[in-house]
């Protein structure tokens, strides 16, 4: 099956989680046992867990993979600078205050994915649970760079231009209003068939992203496992002075490495990069009044040890039918247990009519009060219910979670905040009348 630009000629294997087995030559897959006393080809075999050994069935991930190398094969590490993208999230008091951003910037000096990674936000941290939220704005090839991060595991979510994402397990391209989902510890390196990228990445620290259960909606709905697209073998038999970054505890590091890592000729298992197209989510919504709650816009979640309780929940807010009667049509005003932090890929917000554009963000924390701006209110309290409206072209998501997120000082102090956000709701004016039902 080959699915992705037809320039690219890239081939994905379909499901959510699966069993996969891939080979990009024939018979590099051992059959029968995973660690053969001699690997066809003259291959290592190496297995890479992302769950405990003894983890139970339904939630146990590792991969076998068949490799030119061992993955020790290294130099040694040592630190990397990179001021902008870390795990720190501060540690003294949080502002409550409702925060929006303008999007980051184009660097503009050639800067590669993993040196325009920037960090907005957090909580927890590698060895706690929680996530680290980022943006990046980046210009030039990761040539010769490959980057692994054993903190957590990535959900990129690009915003403009493509990205072409190499890894041990093969090869992913995403564009915007797609993601992309890179197992913790994988190595990859990023290249730009744009030229330019830009988008989000939520670093999760818990539990891996899996499909929420779908209760009385039924048996399909919502993300649906087949459209989830994880790479075919492909390997990189390439010597070089290369360089590999890893992220360990918040910090960065490099070693000198002589060849590619990607030398994975075949691979078999559950552990494993993929990507998915968010215009692919079958919305979910009122057909008869008022507006559901935002969890029916789940696409993955994190789980933590409580049922129900999400450490990271991704949601989007795609094209969609309104037509629910009687009822205030946009989201309504809220204040909730969870943190939220918001991205717009594409269009515009139906909360907002201005100011939270694409690229930009916006963060409002556990109990901080938000909801349709001021002209959003005056639209949609006078609209014609009598026909159904359809919001078009947008696709805006939210990194939610149990816990507060913290604005990194970096993200405070950044040119890009929006100092006069809260006056959004500040035309919100008395429209009570104690003389008029
Ligand atoms: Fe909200």
């Amino acid at each position: 099956m080959t699915h992705g630009s037809a320039a690219m000629s890239l081939q994905y294997q379909s499901g959510f989680g699966n069993e996969f087995a891939t080979e990009a030559l024939p018979g590099a897959l051992p059959v029968g046992r995973n660690s053969p006393q001699r690997a066809p080809y003259g291959l290592y075999a190496e297995q890479v867990s992302g769950t405990a050994f003894t983890a139970p069935r339904s939630c146990n991930r590792r991969s076998w993979l068949y490799r030119i190398r061992p993955a020790a094969g290294h130099g040694a590490f040592s630190a990397l600078a990179h001021p902008r993208f870390h795990n720190d999230f501060g540690h003294g008091p949080v502002t409550p205050e409702q925060l929006r951003w303008s999007p980051l910037p184009m660097p503009a000096a050639p800067t590669d994915w993993l040196d325009g990674l920037f960090t907005m936000a957090g909580n927890g941290g590698p060895s706690a649970g929680g996530m680290g939220i980022h943006v990046y704005a980046a210009n030039k090839d990761m040539d010769g760079r490959y980057f692994y991060d054993a903190d957590g595991e990535l959900l990129i979510v690009p915003q403009q231009g493509r990205l072409r994402i190499a890894t041990e397990l093969g090869v992913l391209e995403v564009e915007p209003q797609e993601i992309a989902l890179i197992p913790r510890g994988l190595r990859f390196t990023v290249s730009l068939p744009d030229g330019e990228a830009r988008g989000y990445v939520c670093e999760n620290f818990g539990a891996m992203f899996k499909l929420p259960d779908l209760g009385p909606i039924g048996s399909n709905g919502l993300a649906n496992p087949r459209d989830f697209l994880t790479p075919v073998a492909a390997y990189e038999d390439r010597d070089g002075d290369f360089e590999l970054v890893a992220k360990f505890q918040g910090g960065l590091w490099r070693a000198d490495i002589d060849h590619s890592p990607l030398d994975v000729v075949a691979w078999h298992g559950n552990y494993a990069p993929s990507k998915y197209d968010l215009r692919r989510f079958n919305t979910i919504g009122s057909i008869s009044y008022d507006h559901p709650d935002p969890s029916i816009f789940l696409v993955l979640h994190s789980p933590s040890d409580s049922e129900g309780v999400s450490n990271i929940d991704f949601v989007i807010f795609p094209p969609r039918w309104l037509v629910a009667q009687d009822t205030f049509r946009p989201p309504w005003f809220h204040r909730n247990i969870a943190s939220e932090f918001m991205g717009l890929v594409h269009g515009a917000y139906d909360a907002k009519a201005e100011g939270f554009v694409p690229g930009g963000a916006s963060l409002h924390n556990s109990m901080s009060a938000h909801g349709p701006d001021a002209a959003t209110f005056e639209k949609a309290s006078n609209a014609d219910l009598s026909k159904p409206d359809v919001i078009r072209d947008t696709m805006a998501f939210m990194f939610e979670s149990r816990h507060v997120i913290r604005p990194a000082a970096q993200a405070l102090d950044a040119g890009q905040r929006q100092a006069d956000y809260l006056r959004c709701w500040q035309g919100l004016s008395r429209q009570f009348d104690p003389g008029v039902r």
